[in-house]
């Protein structure tokens, strides 16, 4: 049976609920190991496979991902659609605390990561398109999927991906909206444009943990909040997942 569709869990999603018939795959990549074994298995009669971003156990900071082994291990194992659920910050008004949203822009302000297959001796130069850094049938896939589950989920936004791992100041945060960016997280790049590298159909579900800093009403960012507003908006994904594949 093949694989329908991989997840590659962010903080707060360290394993797939519910999975059945699980197997667990230590991938060893050209570009090292994975953030941990990746897990296949069965969520009714469609094969997912999950992968968590920081570990298991939460031990991975986002500078330290190795996001090329994580998407090397999904696609060699069969994987050909890949939704990345990712805590953020909110920035845009309507991108509160515990909103989901299904971006559909990036911009990338990290830095000192290895954001492309080609950095490796020898390998092929690829200058990918990715003026739409979203698969767009696997946004609306997702979309679609959210509202048969009645969950609602914001169409689109601009994900600003910051160095972590520690939060922003107020007046980068200031300069993310200046630029444009609705959300703000840590770890959507260089996962989406190796996605893209490896011809992957990639999307991402971003869990809107806090207010980044000096948007809402909150002075400090206090992490107890952070932690129960990602765990109420994590439940959400099982539900939009199943209807995904349920097509
Ligand atoms: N900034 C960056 N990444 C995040 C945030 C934030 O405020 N919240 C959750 N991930």
């Amino acid at each position: 049976m093949s694989i329908e569709l991989a997840l590659i869990g962010g903080t707060g999603l360290y394993k797939f609920p519910g999975l059945e018939d699980v197997e667990r795959y230590a991938v060893d990549t050209p570009y090292g190991h994975p953030s941990d074994s990746i897990v296949l298995g069965r969520v009714g009669n469609h094969r997912i496979a999950f992968l968590a971003r920081h570990g298991e156990g939460h031990t991975i900071p986002p500078h330290r991902v190795n996001y090329r082994a994580n998407v090397w291990a999904l696609h060699h194992l069969g994987a050909r659609r890949v939704v990345g659920v990712n805590a953020v910050g909110g920035i845009r008004e309507d991108m509160g605390p515990r909103v989901l949203a299904v971006p559909d822009q990036v911009i990338d302000y990290t830095y000192d990561r290895l954001t492309s297959f080609c950095d490796v001796a020898g390998a092929e130069v690829k200058h990918i398109d990715f003026s739409e850094p979203y698969s767009a049938t696997l946004r609306a896939d997702l979309l679609a999927a959210a509202q048969r589950a009645s969950i609602p989920v914001v169409d689109g936004g601009c994900y600003g991906a910051t160095q972590g791992p520690r939060l922003e100041t107020r007046a980068e945060i200031a300069r993310l909206r200046r630029d444009g960016c609705d959300l703000v997280g840590m770890t959507g790049m260089p996962e989406a444009a190796l996605a893209r590298e490896l011809e992957l159909d990639y999307a991402c579900v971003a869990l809107v943990a806090n207010w980044a800093a000096g948007c809402g009403d909150e002075i400090e960012i206090s992490l107890p909040e952070i932690f129960a507003n990602l765990e109420n908006a994590t439940r959400q994904v099982p539900p939009i997942v199943a209807a995904l594949l349920a097509g």
